[in-house]
């Protein structure tokens, strides 16, 4: 992975090229008070500062200066250093006015590549761009940020045939390792007995590719109890309802919900955020064999329901709702998932906007708060108690899927809520974690979304004070 780490540097007076950010109601005082000849040029570029990203180079005495358009001057968004980091050449840059703040996440991730499965890397390797910063308590938070985010990135990335249940397996082992954190699988016939739902979906594969539930346990027992979960679909071909080949071409990103989830605990543990974390990732491959799960069969969960299988490709809330239950038996205080549930969250909301439900409103209003702060939205959406009659089966507790096509990420969330203890307060993320168009510091491909925003919602419940 791209170290991050040397990109960022305290502010010790060396030498580094001035970075102007200007926006449309800055620039022209800015460029009267500059000389002639950066007048000239930025004219003959013509540029205004009024196209987002723009930046321009401004000789000076056998090195140069950069100009660059930002949207707010006054308050610097994540991304708008990115497309800057990846431009220059290398060499050390400062902010002339002002500090980046949020915009050095950007400029680290900007200079984020994946490129493990190029024979030939992209263009003559370049050096670092370096960005010296006055605000040198902020770097290593800054730092681990782009890291989760890289490691989101990298995992959802890499090809389905790469990254099985096992590789997430080691994925969390090596954070386990790293952090003390407690370990433990649970596969084959303990599956079975005590996760059927998990093992059901994982059954086709279970040659191969092992169904499995991974947990991690961090932390001081006396600390607040909470769980985060993530959905580990390595690859959902749609099972016995296959997806049709449009439908399945990207879903080797359907465990991107677990590499939120890995990701996510990886910055608590870094942070030493104070709270007993419980990870869980339910980890399997929805594929199709002799001994696939089928439509119509029905199948008692960890918590006692029976639930008839209506469609399989609605295995992410099946793997889930064990996992939840889990989760719930220990009684955490929080509970948080994170999931590529459904095609209908995307319909409903876009690529750029998770789908977030709760079942608090103080902790919904916290949630959506934090996201607004550092810019990684989500929407609210309802648990619509009517629309449990969506999920009735004709002969068992429930079904796994309702048979209209309406309110789908919503049907899926209601499902969820079934195996969610009530006095625990719960978030669940329907997320993308895929883009489809390049944003600057943002490559098309697999992308965190919503991480950052449940972050910032931990570290202001448990930090302040
Ligand atoms: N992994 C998919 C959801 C998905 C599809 C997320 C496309 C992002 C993009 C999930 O397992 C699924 O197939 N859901 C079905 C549910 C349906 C069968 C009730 C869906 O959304 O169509
Ligand atoms: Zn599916
Ligand atoms: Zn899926």
């Amino acid at each position: 992975m791209t170290d991050f780490a040397p990109l960022l540097a305290p502010d010790r007076a060396q030498k580094a090229r001035p970075v102007h950010l200007v926006d449309k109601d800055s620039f022209p005082g800015w460029l009267k008070k500059r000389p002639a000849e950066d007048r000239a040029l930025l004219e003959a570029h013509r540029f205004d500062s009024k196209t987002g990203f723009a930046f321009a180079l401004l000789p000076r005495g056998g090195d140069f200066e950069v100009v660059s358009a930002v949207k707010n001057a006054g308050a610097l968004s994540p991304w708008c250093l990115a497309k800057l980091a990846a431009s220059l050449p290398e060499g050390t840059y400062r902010l002339a006015e002002g500090e980046p703040a949020a915009a050095a996440l950007g400029w680290l991730l900007g200079q984020h590549r994946f490129d493990d499965y190029r024979s030939k890397k992209n263009g003559p390797e370049r050096g670092p761009r370096i960005l010296v910063t006055g605000e040198a308590a902020r770097i290593e938070s800054t730092v681990r940020i782009a890291e989760a985010t890289a490691l989101v990135r990298e995992l959802v990335n890499r090809p389905a045939g790469d990254l099985g249940p096992a590789e997430l397996e080691e994925a969390a082992r090596n954070l386990a390792a790293r952090s003390g954190a407690k370990f433990r699988v649970t596969a084959g016939e303990k599956l079975a007995e005590g996760y059927p739902l998990i093992a059901a979906v994982g059954g086709a594969a279970s040659k191969d590719r092992a169904p499995r539930l991974i947990e991690l346990e961090w932390g001081k027992q006396s600390d607040p109890r909470i769980a985060i979960i993530g959905k580990g679909v390595c690859f959902d071909s749609g099972g016995l309802d296959l997806k049709p080949a449009s439908g399945m071409r990207l879903m080797k990103k359907d465990m991107g919900g677990a590499a939120h989830a890995l990701a996510l605990a990886s910055l608590i543990v870094a942070e030493k955020l104070p709270v007993r974390l419980h990870l869980l990732i339910p980890a399997v491959e929805n594929a199709v064999s002799g001994n696939a799960y089928r439509p119509g069969d029905i199948i008692k969960s960890r918590k006692g329901l029976f639930i008839e299988i209506d469609n399989t490709d609605a295995e992410g809330r099946l793997i889930l709702a064990d996992a939840l239950t889990r989760a719930g038996e220990d009684q955490p205080e929080l509970l948080v998932d994170f999931a590529t549930l459904t095609g209908a969250a995307r319909v409903a909301l876009g690529p750029d906007l998770p789908a977030f439900f709760a079942n608090s409103d103080e902790l919904a209003a916290r949630a959506t708060d934090a996201a607004r702060e550092v810019e990684d939205p989500l929407w609210r959406m309802p648990l619509w108690e009517p629309y449990d009659e969506m999920l009735k089966s004709d002969i068992a507790d429930l079904a796994n899927s309702s048979n209209s096509p309406m309110a789908g990420c919503i049907t899926a969330a209601m499902f969820l809520k079934r195996f969610v203890p009530d006095n625990v307060e719960w978030a669940h993320l329907d997320t993308f974690a895929w883009r489809d168009a390049p944003k600057p510091g943002r490559p098309k491909g697999g992308d965190a979304l919503g991480l950052r925003a449940v972050f910032a919602l931990l570290k202001g419940r448990y930090l302040q004070g």
